[in-house]
């Protein structure tokens, strides 16, 4: 059984691309594997270092994540900040992590832009606390969606580092997993690159049917082909790309050829992509609404995922204090 292991910041409801870009692979392999899910709320600091309601959000992820079909009577699953062994970790690692490297992600440099009053600690080292996320279940798979693909690079670069400064082969290098298939990322609505909790281009998966609708309607478009198999702009990939993971083949297929041959009315595609991601997101919906009413089931899943948790995290912290030379008296 291999170690699975994927997270999410509780700073917004869950959208169609963390659900397509992660969930869904987690879903999937958590009955073969053994499988940590978590909600990062220290991470979520990093860009909310007050928030308003910190455990109504952890709580309201944790619906979700639940509606999606995460299992915790197969998957652990739990919140970052139960397991202060992470903490821990994060501490040594960041000893052996620089801060040229830090200072180079893209991440880093993006928030430094977007966040240019709070341009914190915590934002320079996340990729050390995700890596911390990791290494303290020693997981070797991670299912993510494209833009964590640097994450990724420097945790296995810190297990790595590990492993060489301490002469011992202890942690394996963490992998983003989709099945042997590319990494995916799901455009927004605005003809942007990325579906996202802060740029407001997203469909959330509780969105009601007219709240998709009218965000679906008001995806950006262009004025339309006009010579045949002409190449498409941007706002419009973007909308195939959607309609590629929530419509039938067929359907995507009619609407394609139109474009082709210059017959398309974007209206009529948006009335179906609408009706399409309706049909994906309304039972998920009726899930959330009945699991976070339920506060008693809430609160026994999150106290045994951080019992089950925090023995494999306190086992790697105890061999880790031993690999570096701690001892006690
Ligand atoms: P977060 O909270 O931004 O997103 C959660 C997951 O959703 C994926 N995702 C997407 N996938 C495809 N298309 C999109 N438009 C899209 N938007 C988001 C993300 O790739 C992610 O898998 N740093 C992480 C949380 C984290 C984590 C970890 C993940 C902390 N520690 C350890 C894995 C392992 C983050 O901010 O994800």
């Amino acid at each position: 059984m291999e170690i699975v292991l994927s997270g999410i910041r509780p700073t917004g409801n869950l959208h169609l691309g963390n659900y397509f870009g992660a969930v869904k692979n987690f879903v999937k392999m958590q009955h073969e594997n053994n499988a940590f899910f978590f909600i990062a709320d220290y991470h979520s600091l990093t860009t909310h270092p007050t928030p308003n309601d910190l455990h109504g959000n952890v709580k309201q992820v944790l619906a979700e994540y639940l509606a999606c079909g995460l299992n915790p009577d197969v998957a652990t699953i739990y919140v970052q900040s139960d397991l202060p062994e992470i903490a821990e970790l994060y501490l040594l690692l960041n000893m052996n992590s620089y801060l040229g490297e830090l200072e180079r992600t893209t991440s880093f440099k993006d928030k430094v832009r977007t966040q240019p009053n709070n341009v914190n600690a915590g934002l320079l080292t996340y990729p050390v606390l995700m890596a911390a996320d990791i290494l303290i279940h020693r997981a070797k798979k991670v299912p993510v969606g494209k833009d964590q693909e640097q994450n990724l690079e420097m945790a296995r670069k810190f297990a790595k580092r590990f492993n060489n400064l301490y002469n011992v082969q202890y942690f394996d290098e963490p992998t983003p997993f989709n099945f042997g298939e590319e990494l995916i990322k799901i455009p927004g609505l605005d003809g942007s690159g990325k579906m996202g909790k802060s740029e407001g281009n997203g469909i959330y998966l509780i969105d009601d049917d007219k709240t998709i609708r009218s965000k679906v309607m008001k995806a950006k478009t262009d004025a339309g082909p006009t010579i045949p198999n002409q190449k498409m702009p941007e706002e419009i990939v973007n909308l195939f790309t959607i309609a590629n993971i929530v419509s039938e083949k067929d359907t995507v297929n009619v609407f394609r050829n139109k474009y082709n041959d210059c017959t398309i009315r974007y209206g009529d595609f948006k009335k179906q992509l609408a009706e399409d991601i309706i049909k994906f997101t309304s039972p998920i919906r009726e899930r959330v609404l009945e699991i976070h009413a339920n506060e008693q089931y809430l609160k026994k899943v999150v106290k045994l995922g951080a019992e089950k948790a925090r023995v494999s995290a306190s086992k790697t912290i105890k061999e880790v204090r031993e690999i570096i030379g701690f001892k006690s008296f």
